[in-house]
């Protein structure tokens, strides 16, 4: 009996799950089962996005019919020719003689590997930007190169911004009913089986992941439909982060991964020592066995802790076998970025130590610290200061430590506060306004706080960069007009990237209203504006915090206020990400380009005014 999901009016999840499997490719364990998805578009023609595993292809075969009712099947898009996802192809060939295989000339080659019939004959090969009209809906393919194999394509739909990202975006796990990543607790219940399967499927390939994301990271894109695992429908942004992070091989989390592995528990006992030691000091730590602990889960978990210990003992002159079959896995995957310890244990000759950092060596960017552990059989009183000075290696290698002893460090420049998290925070978004003699200025600001109802008072934050800034300083007075969501992106390029020094930035304001205090404010797109005197101003180094009574306020309309968030997955254009080839750094805000290597820590955005926090690095 079929069984099938819809996901747009015109599409239909026409997958399958498969929960008896062990080991997915036969190296994967897959506790809570995996899914195939399929994707069947019913437009004037019929479309079929790739197929399932032979497991349950019976599964696909009704729900194609059921899907289809009466009508035959025009096209199958084959974005992935491993077997996942492709062995179904020439059963249907047989059950819709009429088929069209639409695939690219590298797929081609492989089907011909993989299967007898004639595969050339109903081939329909696209390239790069290809486009595929089936009725109302247009079909762009963009090469994906190594995300898994080399021929994977995926597929935009510019009718309902659905990218078909083949194995990109995947997850482990059955569907168990929920199709979608709404409909669960994904954050708790799917984030470590998503980070398994990207580390395990395309961890080697992050140039390759990033390569996509630059591609499609100018695409409306509303829905995400992967072979594996959820359709993204909400929170796409989220996911994609996440592989922005685990492409370029970031860690996650400060915080330490120990792997050991241990023959009669002495090495665990020194590793367990350690632990101890690092969390009395606050840190992170998460342990594995080996020789219990699949590598693909260690592996996985090597991608999102900054930091490792290998503690391995000494077994037939090298490195214990598990921890060596961890280790290669490990190195295969390509891990970066990582400061690694190394404990080592041997009863006449360890030398597991110099073996682990021999393998590590030939990965990239991979800080080994000098503070190794050398353990004759167990650990002795004698060597935990041994141990002592590890654990004060490690603490001293977290970016937070200057930070911690530095006497002068500033508060919140150390570098484990990730500046993403203060994106969390649900800041409205608003134009200062102010005037100086004949001068009126504004400027956007996040930062509008009420203080107290009695007397009202409000807080603002401003940026001494902006010209508004220190018309304030002079003036005392200003005006915040709040924007609701009908605002255009053209109010922000008016108000927010250029300097109210050398321009007017009410040139062209069809508009000139002005509140008690004589300052203009912004009458469209805004549901209020509030004046007010400043009572009091602290300096915070590059931000002035103004304490100020409100003179008068009016509401404007009752539409809703626009949030930062909104303001991001709304109106803000999805920046073009610069091409591989332009070294520098990239604003998230506003999308200037620095040139140049590196990007000095006091920089501010020429055109937004944001700080170097908001620049990312051109991947
Ligand atoms: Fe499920 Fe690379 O395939």
């Amino acid at each position: 009996m079929h069984c099938v999901r819809k996901i747009t009016d015109d599409y239909t999840w026409v997958g399958a799950n498969d929960r008896r499997l062990a080991m997915f490719e036969g190296v994967y364990s897959v506790p809570y089962g995996v899914s195939y998805n399929s994707y069947l578009l019913n437009d004037e023609k019929t479309v079929l996005f790739d197929t399932v595993d032979k497991a349950v292809r019976q599964r696909l075969i009704e729900n194609i019919k059921f899907s289809l009712g009466n009508r035959s099947l025009d096209y199958i898009i084959v974005q992935h020719v491993e077997p996942d996802h492709s062995v179904v192809i020439q059963e249907l060939t047989l059950l819709y003689p009429e088929l069209k295989i639409v695939c690219s000339e590298k797929t081609l080659g492989f089907l011909e590997q993989f299967f007898d019939f004639d595969v050339r004959s109903r081939a329909h090969i696209v390239k790069e930007n290809d486009t595929l009209t089936t009725g109302a809906h247009e079909l762009r393919f963009i090469m994906a190169p190594m995300v898994h194999w080399p021929e994977v394509m995926i597929t935009y739909d510019s009718k309902d911004k659905i990218l078909f990202s083949a194995d990109a975006f995947g997850c482990f796990g059955a569907l168990n009913g929920a199709l979608f990543a709404d409909e669960v607790n994904f954050a708790k219940d799917y984030m470590d089986e998503t980070r398994r399967y990207y580390a395990n499927i395309v961890g080697k390939y992050g140039p390759q992941v990033s390569s996509v994301l630059n591609k499609t990271s100018s695409l409306a894109i509303e829905m995400i439909c992967p072979l594996h695992g959820f359709v993204w429908r909400k929170d796409i942004n989220d996911i994609r982060s996440n592989y922005m992070l685990w492409s370029s091989y970031t860690p996650e989390e400060y915080g330490v991964l120990i792997a050991y592995a241990s023959v009669y528990g002495n090495t665990e006992n020194a590793a367990e020592i350690l632990a101890c030691k690092l969390r009395d000091q606050g840190l992170k730590t998460v342990m594995y066995d080996v020789s219990v602990t699949a590598a693909s889960e260690i592996v996985s978990a090597a991608f999102k802790w900054s930091h490792m210990v290998l503690a391995s003992t000494t077994y037939n002159a090298g490195i214990f076998v598990a921890m060596e079959a961890f280790l290669n896995d490990l190195t295969t995957h390509n891990i970066q970025n990582r400061t690694v310890a190394i404990i080592e244990n041997g009863s006449w000759a360890a030398t597991s130590g110099a073996l682990i950092r021999e393998k590590l060596e030939k990965c990239k960017n991979i800080t080994i610290l000098d503070a190794n552990v050398s353990l004759k059989s167990s650990l002795k009183a004698s060597q935990l200061t041994d141990i002592d000075a590890l654990a004060e290696q490690i603490i001293s290698s977290m970016p937070n430590a200057a930070a911690r002893t530095a006497e002068d460090a500033a508060p919140g420049t150390a570098n484990n506060i990730d500046p993403n998290t203060m994106f969390k925070l649900s800041y409205g978004l608003f134009v200062l306004t102010a005037k100086d003699g004949d001068k009126d200025n504004g400027c956007i600001i996040n930062t509008t706080l009420q203080i107290t109802s009695s007397p009202i008072r409000i807080s603002i934050a401003v940026n001494k960069a902006n010209y508004t800034h220190d018309m304030i300083m002079k003036t005392g007075a200003f005006n915040v007009s709040i924007l609701s969501e009908s605002v255009p992106f053209s109010v922000f390029e008016q108000f927010g990237f250029k300097s109210g020094k050398d321009t007017d930035k009410f040139e062209g304001c069809a508009y000139n209203e002005r509140t008690e205090n004589g300052i203009r404010y912004i009458p469209e797109n805004t549901n209020g504006v509030i004046s007010a005197k400043v009572s009091e101003s602290f300096d915070y180094g590059t931000h002035t915090l103004f304490i100020a009574d409100v003179t008068q306020s009016i509401t404007l309309s009752g539409e809703k206020s626009v949030t930062y968030q909104y303001y991001f997955d709304n109106i803000k254009p999805k920046p073009q990400l610069p091409k591989n080839d332009i070294k520098g750094y990239t604003c998230k805000i506003c999308g200037y380009i620095y040139e140049g290597e590196p990007l000095p820590e006091d920089f501010i955005c020429p055109l937004c005014k944001h700080g170097a926090v908001d620049f990312e690095k051109n991947i």
